[in-house]
């Protein structure tokens, strides 16, 4: 039988539909992590305000055993959050939080100013300790991930949960332990249900992470999931295309830029375990880079 008229209008969108779902279920079984639009986009050219943290490119040298280069761009500007999203109060709290940040003269007094600075109620408020760095503050390595969870927030340390106990057996599988590493989050207390951040809690803490990576003055970045990757980054770019790649995170208050690699989140991990195979590439390239630095 054939429908004509409005019913057949209506099967015909459902029938759209389903094929538009299924075309999607089958690119996300294939790996697609990034929406991209059919025409490329100048983001240059877009008006916002970018993080300071940011690094405005990433230079991102090629090697052989780095992946294919095929369809991996750059990341562009503008870093996330653009002014767009942001309110005049969310602009003038970051404002408030990089001359608070900046004033910090050492971990410790970046740790009290943090802790005593008012505006990110919308977590401090709910959280039962702040969250602010594990590991040797003096090491090579910086590690930066999303944010504290309910352990993380119980302890007051960060990735001291499940997913922090798989980061420390990978990294551990190269040979850096807490004492030969140094980790802290984009996020210093945990957000209530375990949701992500806000775009304006990120602005407001961005400075905080900013001085704490100038203080650290790490050899290394490693940047750990999507969520630490864009924000220091400034891209929108998936995990995908950009972990295992390395990148230069440039700061003002840095000599010179630090050469940052994304991974994978280890809570992804846990939900895919066959992407720890590229996880331990990463770290092999990790530990050639920290050899190289002698
Ligand atoms: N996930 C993170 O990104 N950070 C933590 O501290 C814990 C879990």
């Amino acid at each position: 039988m054939t429908l004509s008229g409005p019913v057949s209008d209506i099967s015909a969108s459902i029938s759209d539909a389903n094929a538009a779902l299924a075309l999607l279920r089958f690119n996300l079984d294939a790996g697609a992590d990034a929406a991209i639009e059919e025409a490329p986009i100048s983001r240059f050219g877009l008006a916002g305000v970018r993080l300071e943290t940011a690094a405005p490119k990433a230079s991102a040298p090629m090697r052989a055993t780095d992946p294919a280069p095929a369809n991996v761009t750059a990341p562009r500007a503008p870093a996330v959050p653009t002014a767009a999203i942001l309110g005049a109060n969310d602009r003038a709290l970051a404002e408030s939080a990089r001359a608070a940040a900046a004033s910090a003269g050492s971990l410790d007094e970046l740790r009290e100013i943090l802790q005593r600075f008012e505006g990110i109620e919308s977590l401090r408020g709910r959280a039962t300790n702040m969250v602010f760095a594990d590991g040797n503050p003096e090491s090579r390595v910086m590690l930066v991930g999303e944010a504290p969870g309910a352990d993380e927030d119980r302890l007051g340390k960060p990735f001291v949960g499940v997913s922090g106990q798989l980061l420390d057996r990978m990294l551990g599988s190269i040979g850096l332990d807490r004492t030969s590493f140094y980790i802290t989050n984009i996020c210093f207390w945990r957000p209530p249900g375990n949701r992500k951040p806000t775009e304006a809690e990120l602005v407001a803490q961005a400075p905080f992470v900013q001085r704490h990576i100038e203080l650290v003055k790490p050899r290394v970045l490693v940047l750990v999931g999507a969520s630490s990757a864009h924000a220091l980054l400034g891209t929108n770019d998936g995990i995908t295309r950009l972990r295992g790649r390395w990148f230069d995170y440039k700061s003002a208050g840095l000599a010179n830029a630090v050469p940052a690699l994304p991974i994978f989140h280890p809570a992804f991990l846990l939900r895919q375990p066959a992407q720890k195979r590229e996880t331990w590439a990463d770290l092999l390239k990790l530990k050639s880079r920290l050899a190289e630095l002698g």
